[in-house]
């Protein structure tokens, strides 16, 4: 049951109905609030306690003839957005127990109201599916929000792009948060093929294909597993020119990361069945691109793997033969996401000759070391590139940091017998070698290699826009990438 998004105009309010408005840092109330003050006969203002602080994260709450709920938007200078003011308080009502809840934020334009909504919207993501009965705490409350605009036929216009990313998000929280039991690589496929809507194109090769092409460095990480291996391919093509070349998109798809032979600690493991996220975030975006009917060509290429403990597993000093040609000796099992982006990424450029390519993979735990829990981490050796990145994911609130991939990195992964070893000798810049890695199997095309190890996942959450668990990180920022950039307005 999905929350009931509508909107409305101050004439047509229910003036019983629970509302909640804003007030910036130091408890200096929004405008609508102070008529709602006024209202009351400065009922608000009046009983506002010192603990409220008009900070993000903080809230009030009045009771007169109704339910007021104050939300905290920081400084007035640069309030939080209007989505995460609306998911704030909407995590507020339900906490609360309503059922319904009004939303008068101070932008009522069609376009600040689309926005709220669509905070509304990714905040209301419940992962459900296991539970036989939610209890009343997990179970959610809030079904109806009313959200005061101008002009509510515009609003819902515009909301319609918005929902169309929300789908998107909600399509890789759902993936990510599914067990490795349930999700494995053909289950991924077969998922695609069952949701894609018109236009979205879904081929998917399997191992007996992608023994033929040779790309036996992916294949050496699903050979251990009960679970065939599959290389999932997704096109859209939306641009006036279908010749046009795509924008590439190349996702790391571990369904589950035991480690291998090169077996990972039991504490956190089952945290493994997350190292997909990325592949779920690449088919969120190129379900929001079909769902939005994008103007843009673009390709999805994902390398969908489990990495298990078998007699038929790849041994630590095994050598493969990737589809570059380019030999690999395989000193760490564990290190297995960079085998199958090996080559996804060869593949990708092989074939679709695209404009440009981005992969995205839960990669490192090293980057987690360097960044902490809210950034990506960005390699590239494309500054325009890199630039535009990095602005899409501030203005989504999906922030990436750039870190170095210098040549002189290159030779902590020289080999003895083979071409290169997957792992390097030393422990220091673990997520700046992994790029390095990378870099072996991508030509002259413009390329950036995002390792999201730490945004994917977050538990406890840091914000109201989603629960504990899979957060779809790099839908948003991609989407609003690839639409502010690459598509004809
Ligand atoms: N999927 C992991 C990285 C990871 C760890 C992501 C924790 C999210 C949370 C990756 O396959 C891995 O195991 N990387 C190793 C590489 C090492 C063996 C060079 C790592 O970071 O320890
Ligand atoms: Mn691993
Ligand atoms: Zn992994």
């Amino acid at each position: 049951m999905s929350l009931h998004i509508e909107f409305i105009t101050a004439q047509q309010e229910d003036a019983r109905h629970p509302v909640a408005v804003i007030a910036y840092q130091d408890g200096i109330l929004g405008d609508v609030a102070r008529t709602l003050d006024a209202g009351v006969a400065g009922a608000l203002s009046r009983n506002l306690t010192p603990r409220f602080t008009g900070k993000p994260n903080n809230h009030a709450l009045l009771h007169s003839e109704r339910l007021i709920i104050l939300i905290g938007a920081g400084p007035e200078t640069a309030p939080l957005p209007a989505h995460e003011q609306a998911a704030h308080a909407c995590q507020v009502a339900d906490r609360q127990g309503l059922s319904t809840l009004t939303l008068r934020l101070e932008d009522a334009s069609p376009e600040g109201a689309a926005r709220a909504a669509f905070g509304a919207r990714l905040g209301s993501y419940r992962f459900h599916r296991y539970k036989s009965s939610p209890s009343e705490q997990e179970r959610p409350l809030l079904q109806r929000v009313n959200i005061i605009t101008t002009a509510p036929e515009q609003a819902k216009a515009a909301f319609e792009r918005h929902e169309a990313v929300a789908a998107g998000v909600f399509l890789a929280r759902d993936l990510t948060n599914e067990p490795a039991n349930a999700l494995y690589p053909e289950q991924f496929v077969s998922h695609m093929e069952a949701i894609a809507p018109p236009g979205l194109q879904v081929e998917a090769l399997d191992v007996a294909q992608m023994q033929d092409l040779g790309m036996h460095a992916l294949l050496c990480v699903g050979q251990g597993s009960a679970r065939d291996s599959r290389l999932l391919i997704l096109r859209w093509q939306g641009a006036d020119d279908p010749q046009a070349a795509p924008l590439a998109f190349v996702g790391k798809g571990v369904t589950f990361d035991s480690g291998g032979l090169s077996i990972k600690p039991a504490a956190s493991m089952e945290l493994m069945k997350q190292d997909m996220g990325a592949a779920a975030s690449i088919a969120g975006l190129m379900l929001t691109l079909a769902t939005r009917r994008a103007a843009v060509n673009a390709v999805a290429v994902l390398g969908l793997v489990e990495n298990m403990v078998d007699a038929h597993s790849t041994r630590p000093g095994d050598v493969v033969t990737s589809l570059s040609g380019q030999t690999i000796e395989v000193v760490n099992t564990d290190a297995e996401g960079r085998l199958v982006l090996a080559d996804a990424l060869a593949y990708c450029e092989r074939r679709f000759k695209p404009r440009l390519m981005i992969d995205l993979a839960t990669l490192t735990g090293a980057v987690m070391v360097a960044l902490g829990t809210d950034y990506g981490g960005l390699f590239s050796e494309h500054d325009p590139l890199s630039a535009q990145l990095i602005e899409a994911g501030i203005a989504e609130g999906e922030p990436l940091w750039r870190l170095p991939m210098p040549e002189s990195y290159q030779q902590h992964l020289h080999s003895q017998i083979a071409d290169m070893k997957n792992v390097a000798g030393i422990r220091f810049g673990g997520a700046s070698i992994a790029a390095r890695f990378l870099r072996k199997f991508v030509g002259d095309t413009p390329w950036a290699h995002l390792d999201v190890s730490s945004p994917i996942w977050r538990d406890p959450a840091n914000s109201a826009l989603a629960p504990p668990g899979a957060t779809g990180y790099g839908v948003r920022l991609l989407n609003r990438f690839i639409s502010e950039r690459y598509e004809a307005v």
